[in-house]
């Protein structure tokens, strides 16, 4: 493949429509970043990196490390992960919480709020708040070879700040015992996992192993089995965007996850994985030009898997 040709095609469609969607605003410090920023890193299972734009300025992965939440709840707790969390697309935006009261407090799937913060509370339970955290950032440095990865902690802060809608959900779950430790100490494990920076290249590149049956395809470490990570590539394809699921994967084709940081993280089973970032949203809080760039990196490459 000729990558510098299938990247310079990308950079020319999206040229026109920088600056497009909203910047998240609900988290304060979101707010101040450049609609105009675009960055794009595709790296390879032999290690190849290609990249675009700004791909290696940090920003904020938010939803998308549910990813790697998830990944890390599979392998210490197993399979017992999903009698308190579903695996249906919900339909509904990120922060909803009307179906949380006709299904018992058990959210639809890991990659929404309310099943994320489960998923989050499984590790807590086990690991405690800290400790979850520097598992996790531990994982991610491991992954994508870098050391300083870290959890941006203003962005932390405003997040716990402005994180009623969490709460309530966390406590609603708590209510039907679904939460099973005290909601302040899940939520402070939660907002810092969603505040971890990345760039777009580090992102691609801890991601990798999702595209190769759970193994890192460089360091050769099984991350996940392989069972293990079909299914999170499923979830992935079916909740990654929640009530935008539908749309991403009629116009990609690949399981991905998006955050309103602005970033999405595609896998494309077998090649690689691909990080985009582009800070304005669409509605569902998927960020738009950066789908439009994966749009065109799918028609180019033919990785959807359909
Ligand atoms: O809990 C929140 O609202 C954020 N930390 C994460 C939301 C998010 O990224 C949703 N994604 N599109």
């Amino acid at each position: 493949m000729d990558w510098e040709c299938v990247l310079q095609g990308i950079e020319a469609s999206v040229e026109p429509m920088r600056g497009q969607g909203k910047v998240a605003d609900y988290i304060p410090a979101l707010a101040a970043v450049d609609p105009r920023k675009f960055g794009l890193a595709v790296v390879l299972g032999d290690g190849t990196q290609s990249c675009l734009g700004d791909a290696d300025e940090l920003f904020s992965i938010q939803s998308i490390s549910k990813v790697f939440t998830l990944s890390m709840a599979l392998r210490v707790v197993g399979d017992t992960l999903w009698e308190r969390v579903g695996r249906e697309p919900s339909g509904s935006p990120f922060n909803s919480i009307v179906q949380l009261e006709h299904e018992r407090g058990i959210p639809r799937n890991p990659l929404i709020n309310a099943g994320a913060i489960v998923v989050t509370d499984h590790l807590v339970e086990r690991l405690g708040s800290s400790k979850t955290i520097a598992e996790l950032l531990d994982r991610i440095r491991r992954l994508a070879d870098d050391d300083s990865i870290k959890v941006d902690q203003a962005v932390a802060e405003s997040e716990s700040l402005a994180g009623e809608r969490n709460r309530a959900l966390a406590s609603f779950m708590k209510s039907y015992g679904n939460i099973k430790c005290p909601v302040e100490e899940t939520l402070a494990a939660y907002f810092c996992h969603c505040s971890i920076a990345m760039t777009c290249r580090q992102l691609a590149r801890a991601a990798l192993f999702l595209a190769f049956d759970g193994c890192d395809p460089i360091s050769g470490q099984q991350m996940v089995s392989s069972q293990a990570c079909r299914r999170i590539n499923a979830v992935m394809m079916s909740c990654g965007h929640y009530d935008n699921s539908g749309d991403f994967t009629y116009r990609i084709g690949l399981p991905g996850k998006s955050g309103v940081g602005g970033g999405i993280l595609v896998i494309a089973p077998r090649h690689g994985a691909v990080a985009v970032w582009s800070p304005g949203l669409n509605q569902a809080g998927t960020s738009a030009v950066g789908s439009l760039a994966l749009e065109a990196l799918v028609k180019a490459t033919g990785w959807s898997v359909f």
